[in-house]
């Protein structure tokens, strides 16, 4: 059995929680990251999360620092590459720094694989549902329709709902992975190309690969330090400032909300089953929550009734739905998520109670957006 794992960027959200789940189930964990300000806070001198001191082998390190890759490449049987820049909206306007980490950085790992003696066997790449844009609806006459971006002149009349040719009424199905690939920004579009880079080097040096295609992920650890991503954890930073919350469109946007665990259960299935090589997966609970709902409940959790503002606005790029058809991974991994969003928001909460309250910078990253036109 394959031993040691190098995670990149495993001490974020989902990486800490995967490598705590491999250090139980007897792995050698490797964690590379640079322990990036936005998300970890602590100013020059971020410390590792509390979690993984002392269980993981930790490198601090750039994706993009080939000398420090290498190290901890030869070290490693199977990489999951994690660490990249994730935030949709800002990688509008830092576009050269997402393409830098996200594409570059892949770069360098898989310059590493083409050209240094090593024994990897396999490499898991965490991709996005974003690849999928607005991902799959149908007509009224059951035609399968891939919308585009909606237009401002729509959006700005408060036509929140993706339409078909002639605007036509459609309706979201789940996307499965065959449907149209379709970035409506710039990190969609990095997680793309990392994809493409990784499946094609990796049959070209025939090292086994697994892309996911995880949906919107949700749980404990997830950064509260970062307004720039990460829907529950922006509102529950504003709720704990006594901050109004602000929805954008009409509250009725949706996303699949897909608890951690499950998510790490999804990749670690990745890892071990010779059944995922050279496949991808979506990884979700393939059901649609609006945004709405989420302040709503966790508001009613959180024990407090805080003002939510409707806004009407809306971000250029953004997509109105996603969910996942999540057949692929059920009948070949036999893969099921086993925490619904009402039993995963509570054990969310329940944790953001527990953690020091962060200050509210989303309007920080709001005025941003608003600066650079990216929100009406
Ligand atoms: N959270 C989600 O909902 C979600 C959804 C789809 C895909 N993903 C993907 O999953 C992966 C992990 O996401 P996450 O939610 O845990 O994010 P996160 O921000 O919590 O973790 C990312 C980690 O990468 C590190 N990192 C960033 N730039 C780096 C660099 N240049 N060099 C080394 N390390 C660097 C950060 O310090 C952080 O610890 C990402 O690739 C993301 O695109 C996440």
């Amino acid at each position: 059995m394959a031993k040691q794992i190098l995670i990149t960027g495993g001490a974020g959200f989902i990486g800490s929680n995967l490598s705590i789940k491999l250090v139980g189930k007897g792995y050698t964990v490797t964690v590379l990251d640079n322990l990036l300000e936005q998300v970890h806070g602590g100013g020059p001198n971020p410390v590792l999360p509390a979690a993984l001191t002392g269980k993981v082998k930790f490198i601090k390190a750039d994706v993009r620092d080939k000398a420090a890759m290498l190290e901890a490449v030869k070290q490693a049987d199977i990489i999951v590459h994690m660490a990249a820049e994730t935030g949709t909206g800002q990688s509008m306007y830092e576009t050269e720094k997402y393409i830098d980490v996200n594409c570059r950085g892949t770069a360098v790992l898989l310059d590493i694989l083409l050209n240094e003696k090593h024994n990897v066997r396999k490499v898991v790449l965490s991709s996005s549902r974003a690849v999928y844009g607005e991902g799959k609806y149908q007509n009224k006459q059951g035609r399968v329709i891939y919308p585009n971006s909606r237009s401002e002149e729509q959006l700005s009349i408060k036509n929140f709902e993706p339409v078909g040719d002639n605007n036509e009424t459609i309706s979201a199905l789940p996307t499965d992975e065959e449907s149209r690939i379709n970035p409506f920004s710039i990190y969609a579009a990095t997680k793309y190309n990392q994809e493409q880079y990784i499946s094609i080097a990796c049959r070209a040096a025939g090292i086994p690969f697994v892309i996911f295609r995880y949906q919107n992920v949700y749980g404990p650890g997830q950064s509260l330090k970062n307004p720039y991503t990460g829907i529950l954890s922006i509102f529950s930073t504003q709720i704990k400032n006594g901050n109004a919350i602000n929805i954008f469109e009409d509250g009725l946007e949706s996303r699949d909300f897909v608890f951690v665990d499950d998510v790490v259960n999804a990749t670690t299935m990745g890892i071990e089953n010779d059944a995922a090589n050279n496949e991808i997966f979506n990884v979700g609970t393939g059901k649609a929550i609006t945004v709405l709902t989420v302040a709503n409940t966790l508001a009613r959790l959180y024990q407090v009734k805080p003002e939510i503002k409707i806004t009407g606005q809306y971000r250029i790029g953004d997509i109105r739905h996603n969910y996942a058809d999540i057949t692929k991974i059920e009948r070949t991994l036999g893969f099921k998520p086993l925490i619904d969003f009402d039993a995963g928001i509570s054990k969310f909460t329940a944790w953001v109670s527990g953690q020091q309250i962060e200050s509210d910078n989303y309007e920080k990253s709001i005025a941003e957006l608003k600066n650079k036109g990216l929100l009406k």
